[in-house]
């Protein structure tokens, strides 16, 4: 029993698999497509919802503020990421399969660790892709409202639970209490706006069984798009996805260029309020708009040479993403003191709006719109290749690798993916998805980290078209840095997460080690 937890998968047979003919996808992506493609998914909702969170903090949830110091945050959190890119970009050439940090677990870790690793890569690509498809209907309705007029009804734009936020001056209620309150404001008998947050949209929405019926449809709508531009193919979406980059890196450019002129100095002090805990805190946040360099590797199996644009895409993305980060944060806490960006959910925006350029602010929040769609479509392609080399290993049943023969796409998984994205986008709120995501992800980086240290000392011969750097030093403090940053989030997140890894450790003994491609062939050897 214990041997089968650890068995793994050797590099040859992952190739070899990856090369059968029924697996085929079509190879067209170069290290230009792949760059995009990186900055694609990496610059989305974080730096245009998120950093407002990470500058302004949340006390009442005991988050520190990071202040004008944001800027350190964000350039720890890349030094961070960019170990855990040297571990995936030498993976990445030695082992160009798509499947991502789930394949270099199973290369090295064995099945248990991969089957954990591919369960926890739905936080990071499916769970991420829930909070872009939330902010991008945050955006999209404050652009339609603002730009063309067209308002959508609060209730089909917001979650539940959003909907029933209390204003912060009000005192702790359970859900019974605060739907009696709702009841009663409807009727006339209590003043609903000096106890809801969003109390326009409680006003209007239908009520079954006295619980107002709010849905994110507009988070819906993009998902189902972009996950029917995926279901067409990877060329198709590649294209798509460089234009969007393209134009999200202009309109960040702006952001930069016009703000600069408005930055009065005084806002940057003090630069620090909360000192190293508040850098802290506001890295475990901004950790969320570096996800994605990881990403690329996904398309492994789509690269005409993997072993050479790998880790140039990987690389360039991370560290194009950095700069930009960093001059947006300085832009944003020179033009307004740090606290005024507190529970705002389109800061970017904000800043222009604040300094009387409403043009400027709604162009940003069309680039807003523009560039989540961008990162949707990245993890969108991504988790399907996931299922699918998870469903190659016999971990999922056949059903999740199914290849469509006409778009050479796998098809089952994309569509699957779509609903798994586009039903809790619908129903769930920004912060509980954001954070979960983060410390799922952290963990794979530090399995990716370990794993491109073991398969060093396994495998030393095996063919490198790229080596990590001074790996004995910078492996171990990727994994160092990842757990920094977890470090920052609530107990609540880790609890969660928790929870999420037992669920897939129940479906793994129920399923996976029973089906498991290697455990099938040792039966038949
Ligand atoms: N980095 C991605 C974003 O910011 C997940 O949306």
């Amino acid at each position: 029993m214990i041997e089968k937890l650890f068995r793994s998968k050797s590099l040859e047979t992952l190739k070899a698999q990856a090369e059968e003919p029924e697996h085929q996808l079509r190879r067209n992506l170069g290290t230009f497509d792949l760059t995009m493609f990186g900055i694609g998914a990496i610059i989305g909702a974080g730096i245009f919802s998120s950093i407002g969170t990470a500058a302004a903090g949340h006390l009442a949830d005991g988050r520190l503020p990071a202040g004008p110091a944001l800027v350190v945050s964000i350039l720890l959190v890349a030094v961070g990421c960019g170990f855990t890119a040297l571990a995936y970009a030498e993976l990445a050439s030695m082992i160009p399969v798509s499947g991502s940090a789930y394949t270099y677990a199973y290369a090295t870790l064995g099945e248990l660790m991969a089957w954990i690793i591919g369960w926890d890569l739905l936080l990071e690509y499916a769970v991420s892709n829930v909070a872009v498809a939330i902010s991008w209907g945050d955006y999209a309705r404050s652009f339609l409202a603002n730009v063309l007029g067209v308002h959508v009804p609060g209730w089909l734009a917001m979650d539940p639970r959003t909907a029933l936020q209390l204003l912060p001056a009000s005192p702790p209620m359970g859900l019974g209490a605060k739907l009696h309150l709702l009841a009663q404001a409807r009727a006339g008998l209590a003043d609903g706006g000096a106890v809801f947050a969003n109390w326009q949209v409680l006003r209007d929405a239908p009520l079954v069984a006295g619980f107002p019926v709010t849905v994110n449809l507009l988070a819906v709508v993009v998902t189902v798009g972009v996950t029917y531009l995926v279901y067409l193919g990877i060329r198709e979406s590649a294209r798509a996805n460089a234009v969007m980059v393209v134009l999200k890196v202009l309109i960040l450019a702006a952001v930069v260029a016009i703000g600069a002129r408005f930055i009065n100095p005084g806002n940057w002090h003090p630069f620090a309020p909360h000192g190293f805990g508040g850098i802290q805190a506001g890295a475990a946040i901004i950790f969320f708009a570096f996800i994605g360099f990881d990403a690329v590797s996904t398309t492994a199996e789509e690269c005409r040479d993997p072993g050479h644009s790998l880790p140039r895409g990987i690389l360039l993305s991370l560290g194009i993403c950095t700069l930009i980060y960093a001059a947006v944060a300085l832009v944003v806490t020179g033009m307004l003191k740090y606290t005024d960006l507190a529970g705002k959910a389109d800061p970017l925006a904000y800043i222009f709006s604040q300094n009387h350029m409403n043009g400027v602010a709604g162009v940003i929040s069309l680039g807003a719109v523009i560039a989540t769609t961008a990162a949707l479509l990245v993890y969108q392609v991504g988790q399907p290749r996931i299922f699918m080399a998870m469903s190659r290993d016999g971990l999922l049943g056949p059903w999740f690798g199914r290849v469509s023969p006409r778009h050479r796409t796998p098809s089952n998984a994309t569509l699957l993916t779509g609903l798994l994205v586009a039903i809790p986008a619908a129903l769930l709120s920004i912060d509980e998805v954001v954070e979960l995501c983060n410390i799922g992800t952290l963990f794979a980086f530090s399995v990716v980290c370990a794993a491109v240290m073991i398969l060093r000392k396994r495998r030393p011969e095996a063919v490198r078209r790229f080596r990590m750097p001074w790996i004995w030093v910078f492996a171990p403090a990727g994994i160092l840095a990842c757990l920094w940053i977890a470090k920052g989030l609530p107990a609540v997140t880790w609890i969660r997460f928790f929870a999420w890894l037992g669920l897939g450790l129940v479906i793994y003994f129920a399923y996976g080690l029973r089906n498991s491609a290697l455990h099938t062939r040792t039966e038949e050897a």
